[in-house]
């Protein structure tokens, strides 16, 4: 059966925990569908897949782009995407016409966007009114990473925990369904995860949220750098090497093809 924001919130309600996995393209997410909860084609594609120094160069054209392979494989989990830096910041009609985009062209289900100033939290309240269902990314949130200086850990004075609570349960109020949390203390994330009715999804914030996503090019072991927090399940980089390195050498020697 397929599952939507509702079967989310009622695994929050069940405590089974949420599974949630990034996509990029068509053949792996056939795979990960047959395990995922929440199917994300996040931005940090760009940095994974696209090679961009950062997630903030990938455009609305590019996220569509792979959104549609996406789209061809997901059957089962809940799709959503990420709007793209740029996309959203200006407020609920820029955030709108992005979203519609991802929905109409690339079946996209539902929409991701980091931060929980108030001025993102109308945008948000919009969008849900509108019947666009939106997931909220607090804490480490990539897109701002200039503004943060650096990939660091966030809401580790007690000033940026209250401000982080304070943030997810607006989110809340305004309307997402579930809200991601990323690079923060592990208390803090229980914390606000007791606090909301809607499912915490953490990434780098421990085990006490409602789901845990990783980045699937991490956990494969297909990144070049991945996360402290990052447990790989595979190392891809030297399957694939040690395969293509088979290859040339059976080129060379003439012993392929035989
Ligand atoms: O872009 C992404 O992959 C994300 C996850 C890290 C949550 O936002």
């Amino acid at each position: 059966m397929a599952i939507t924001i509702h079967t989310l919130r009622k695994l929050k309600q069940q405590g089974k925990p949420i599974v949630a996995l990034t996509a990029w393209e068509y053949a792996t997410t056939q795979l990960l569908d047959e395990t995922a909860d929440l199917i994300l084609v996040g931005d940090s594609l760009a940095m994974v897949a696209l090679g961009y120094p950062s997630t903030l160069p990938i455009t609305l054209a590019e996220m569509l782009h792979h959104c549609r392979a996406v789209r061809r494989a997901v059957h089962r989990s809940l799709m959503v995407v990420d709007l793209p830096f740029g996309s959203y910041q200006t407020g609920p009609a820029q955030a709108f016409e992005a979203a519609s985009h991802l929905m109409k062209e690339g079946g996209a289900e539902a929409v991701k966007l980091e931060g929980g100033y108030p001025r993102l939290v109308e945008t948000v309240a919009f969008l849900v009114e509108a019947g666009v269902p939106v997931c909220g990314h607090i804490g480490l949130t990539p897109q701002s990473v200039h503004q943060l200086g650096g990939y660091r850990t966030q809401g580790t004075s007690e000033a940026a925990a209250a401000r982080l609570l304070a943030q997810a349960k607006d989110l809340q109020e305004a309307g997402a369904f579930a809200l991601v949390l990323e690079h923060i203390p592990s208390e803090l994330a229980a914390e606000i995860t007791r606090a909301l009715a809607i499912p915490t999804i953490g990434i780098g914030a421990g085990p006490h949220c409602d789901g845990q996503i990783l980045v699937t090019h991490d956990l494969l072991g297909l990144s070049e750098h991945a996360p402290p927090f990052v447990r790989p399940y595979a190392d891809l980089r030297g399957v694939i090497a040690q395969a293509v390195s088979r290859f040339g050498d059976d080129v060379r020697t003439r012993t392929f093809p035989t």
